[in-house]
């Protein structure tokens, strides 16, 4: 099993990035099922990256945003479609990056630890599957780096679903 959080370089985001990619990949090898591997995905992330007071995985049920496996305070549970920073990445599908949530209009406040944000659809093709979600006390925490590495976790995660 793989250990969490062992000397990842938190200074240099490719190499952090790199890392945790190469542990989201081996921990997703012969598994497919979405959820275990949405649990796995947030508490990686949760473990590695610094300054978060919440990531997880909401699901798309067809309909709008369900809440899914994540780490740190309890969560809204539904998130219609374009409500929210989440439910706006969602039917853009594109990755929002927030550096104020106070200055997003429309962000639904789940904790009110958090200052910016950081959205990314997850998407299989055209198929929307929900979103990752990131949180965090500072003030503008998600760079490009962050997006970058973040989507390449997101693509990860996708991969090793089966498509219904
Ligand atoms: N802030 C999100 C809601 C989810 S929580 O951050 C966990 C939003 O505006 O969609």
């Amino acid at each position: 099993m793989i250990e969490p959080n062992t000397a990842l370089p938190a200074s240099d985001k490719p190499a952090l990035y790199a890392a945790l990619l190469e542990q989201a990949e081996a921990l997703f090898k012969g598994e497919h099922d979405s959820i275990a591997n949405a649990a796995n995905l947030s508490a990686l992330i949760w473990h590695a990256l610094p300054d978060l007071n919440w990531a997880g995985v909401y699901r798309f049920d067809g309909h709008e945003l369900v809440l899914g496996p994540f780490q740190g305070k309890p969560a809204c549970v539904r998130i219609a479609m374009g409500k929210g920073v989440c439910g706006t990445a969602a039917v853009k599908r594109q990755t929002i990056v927030v550096p104020d949530v106070h200055r997003f209009e429309g962000h639904i406040a789940c904790d009110s630890a958090s200052n910016s944000e950081i959205v990314i659809p997850l998407l299989k093709g055209d198929t929307l599957h929900g979103v990752l979600d990131l949180d965090s006390p500072s003030f503008n925490r998600f760079d490009d780096e962050d997006r970058k590495g973040l989507e390449a976790l997101a693509r990860c995660w996708v991969k090793a679903i089966i498509q219904p």
